[in-house]
């Protein structure tokens, strides 16, 4: 049975002058990849934590199958869900098998130490995402899209049914970008709810079974299908500049650029 996870009009406010969020209804199913975009700001990783847990909406509720996240202990929801917030730095020097092994936290036995099988499952993850190479190295030295394919194994470790990944592929080149979210479809395949948070929204368009499109002013502009969200009149609105929509020449995806007298023009 494939999970479900929700919001109900959240609302949320770091201060109460300024909403983040207003009225936010979203969800994802076990079997999708719902791609999250909008401009800096807009309240793209404030949504991610709403949905995991880490922040409690002002109003509305965060429901996973219909059950209040709040009402569900925190080692049971992180067996269920898996988040990969934007930033993380490990606080002492672990290698990076070891920092993938911490993901098998929440499933660990009573006496809490990793046995054989977390082993196993801590390097299939590895295989998964092309990093069992980096096996033995000093996190802190890899680059930064090395890094982000091992926490990427890390959270797969946790062996969730739902992945929350704040721009998970900010860091990769072209190649591991793509070959990220071709894995990221095939997890949803086999059942799997992905939430992803992206920049790039021509990636977006082609691996996303639904987008929701936020802007910097507390609201959804739009959910939906690619190619209803990825329309030059809703992307300029969420943008607040003028973008152009046209055609994958080989996937029939929309492809998104910045209206060339534009181009460079976003404020900083
Ligand atoms: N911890 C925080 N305290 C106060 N304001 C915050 C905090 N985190 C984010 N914000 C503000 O909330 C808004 C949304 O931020 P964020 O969710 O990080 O946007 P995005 O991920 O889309 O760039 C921004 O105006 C940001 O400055
Ligand atoms: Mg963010």
């Amino acid at each position: 049975m494939g999970r479900r996870l929700e919001s109900h009009s959240v609302s949320f406010a770091y201060v109460p002058e300024s909403p983040v969020l207003a009225d936010v209804d979203v969800g994802v199913t076990g079997g999708e990849v719902m791609g999250v975009i909008g401009p800096n700001g807009s309240g793209k990783s404030t949504l991610l934590r709403l949905l995991c847990g880490f922040l409690r909406p002002a109003r509305g509720a965060v429901l996973l199958d219909g059950q209040p996240l709040s009402a569900i202990r925190s080692r049971e929801r992180a067996r269920i869900l898996a988040f990969l917030p934007q930033t993380v730095t490990p606080a002492f020097a672990l290698t990076a098998f070891e920092v993938v092994l911490l993901g098998r936290y929440p499933r660990l036995g009573p006496l809490g130490a990793p046995a054989g099988r977390d082993r196993e499952i801590a390097l299939r993850c590895m295989r998964e995402t092309e990093t069992d190479g980096l096996r033995y190295r000093d996190f802190g030295t890899l680059s930064g899209g090395e890094r982000q394919r091992v926490l990427l194994a890390s959270i797969l470790a946790q062996e969730p049914d739902l992945l929350l990944l704040d721009e998970p592929t900010a860091a990769l080149d072209i190649n591991h970008q793509a070959g990220i979210f071709a894995l990221l479809r095939g997890l949803a395949r086999n059942g799997y709810g992905v939430v992803v948070v992206t920049h790039d929204l021509n990636v977006a368009g082609q691996f996303c079974d639904r987008l929701v499109l936020m802007s910097a002013r507390a609201r959804i502009v739009a959910q939906g299908t690619p190619r209803q969200v990825l329309t030059r009149d809703l992307l300029t609105e969420a943008y607040e500049s003028p973008i152009v929509v046209t055609e994958h020449p080989i996937t029939g995806t929309p492809l998104v650029w910045p209206e060339p007298a534009s181009a460079g023009g976003a404020k900083p």
